[in-house]
């Protein structure tokens, strides 16, 4: 019998991990000789960052939740280590799969390699370079010491490669996230926000931001949104809110009628909202994929993406953080000009079973 160990802890996670656990549920129903556990780190604790996802993407109840809730990166890195070794020591593990890049992924990856377990990591070899952002630390940590490496575009396999990480142990299989946005296409459901402000298909704009670079610093976040609002000809712009950013925009407060504050919506709720908009402004990682699979023009405020293809193929724009550019860049979108895009290889829904099929091929099962 396979064991194998799923993370989950913040909520970008939770939709790569969904479509990770059915396909297991697949093969145990099909007499696969296999077992899991899924492992919450209680990174994010929410009930609209965590509970809801669950709940909506119908992944089961965690087997385990850790609790670790909120910290700085060290405490909040450190907690998830001790209890996840606790929770390694308890229940046997052949495999621990972990997705992304956040906290929860590295914490689980160096303890699980530690106690001489194998690391799996999903949505591998990806890298912006750049050091400031605390996921490029936690991709590059958890590359380091993985033994396999599912990814998600040929530059991943390049970057791996280019680290001395021989080609049988990188595999191309597609993109979870993609995997969960295909499946829910029929379950979509219109937010609140929608009627309450009669918005119109493609006349609104959606809005994320939750980076530190962007939102730390009260100053530039109100600059931020004054360039974006003043240049989309009052149309809405909706802004579902972080918590990190919620605590910065208490201080800025709310002064524009066409900006509209809410609160993080469900994922089926977003996925309609920007299905539905005529662009998204984001810095998110995930937005930047999903927007390309949905043909939703998106403008990345960042300096730098992990994720180029979706530039090179996809319909994002590499943005930046100045100002002037980000005024250009919404007044060109707001204009109507902007690029038609192409879908990545394998961004097809099936990622999530070619994952689990390689781990039986891997490491039995079958
Ligand atoms: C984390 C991930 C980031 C991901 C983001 C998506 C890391 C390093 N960062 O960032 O990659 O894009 O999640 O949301 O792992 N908070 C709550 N409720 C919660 C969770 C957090 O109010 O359920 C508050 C915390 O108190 C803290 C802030 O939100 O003030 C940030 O939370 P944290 O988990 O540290 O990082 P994120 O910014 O959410």
């Amino acid at each position: 019998m396979l064991s194998i160990t799923f993370i989950a802890g913040a909520r970008p996670n939770f939709m790569k991990i969904a479509p990770l656990i059915h396909a297991v549920r697949d093969q145990q129903e099909q007499g696969a000789s296999l077992s899991y556990r899924l492992v919450h780190t209680g990174q994010h604790y929410d009930e609209k960052l965590s509970e809801t996802f669950f709940r909506q993407l119908n992944i089961p109840q965690p087997d385990a939740n850790l609790e670790v809730g909120s910290g700085s990166h060290a405490v909040q890195t450190a907690s998830i280590m001790v209890k996840f070794e606790e929770e390694l020591n308890t229940h046997h593990a052949d495999v621990v799969v972990v997705v992304g890049d956040v906290n929860s992924t590295l914490a689980c990856s160096i303890v699980a390699k530690k106690m001489h377990k194998q690391v799996v990591h999903v949505e591998a070899g990806i890298r912006s370079f750049d050091l400031t952002m605390p996921e490029e630390i936690n991709r590059m940590v958890t590359d380091a010491i993985a033994d396999h490496f599912f990814t998600t575009s040929d530059y991943a396999n390049s970057n791996l490669q280019k680290a001395g990480v021989e080609k049988e142990r990188i595999h191309f299989v597609g993109n979870t996230m993609i995997d969960t946005l295909l499946a829910n296409q029929d379950r979509l459901r219109k937010p609140e926000v929608a009627d309450e402000l009669s918005l119109e298909e493609k006349g609104y704009l959606v809005l994320t931001l939750h980076r530190p670079a962007n939102v730390d610093e009260q100053e530039k976040l109100a600059e931020t949104l004054r360039a974006i609002v003043e240049n989309v000809s009052g149309k809405p712009v909706i802004f579902p809110v972080h918590p990190r950013t919620a605590a910065v925009l208490k201080n800025i407060g709310q002064k524009y009628d066409n900006l509209h504050f809410v609160e993080p919506l469900g994922y089926l709720e977003f996925i309609y909202l920007i299905k539905n908009s005529f662009g998204v402004i984001t810095d998110s990682g995930g937005i930047q994929e999903e927007t390309t699979v949905l043909q939703v023009p998106c403008l990345t405020l960042r300096d730098n993406t992990e994720r180029p293809e979706t530039v090179e193929i996809g319909t994002n724009v590499l943005v930046g953080t100045s100002i002037p550019a980000i005024e250009k860049e919404v007044a060109r979108l707001n204009a109507g000009e902007y690029k038609k895009g192409r879908i990545p290889e394998l961004w097809d829904g099936q990622a999530a079973k070619r994952i689990i099929s390689k781990l039986m091929d891997l490491y039995g099962g079958n």
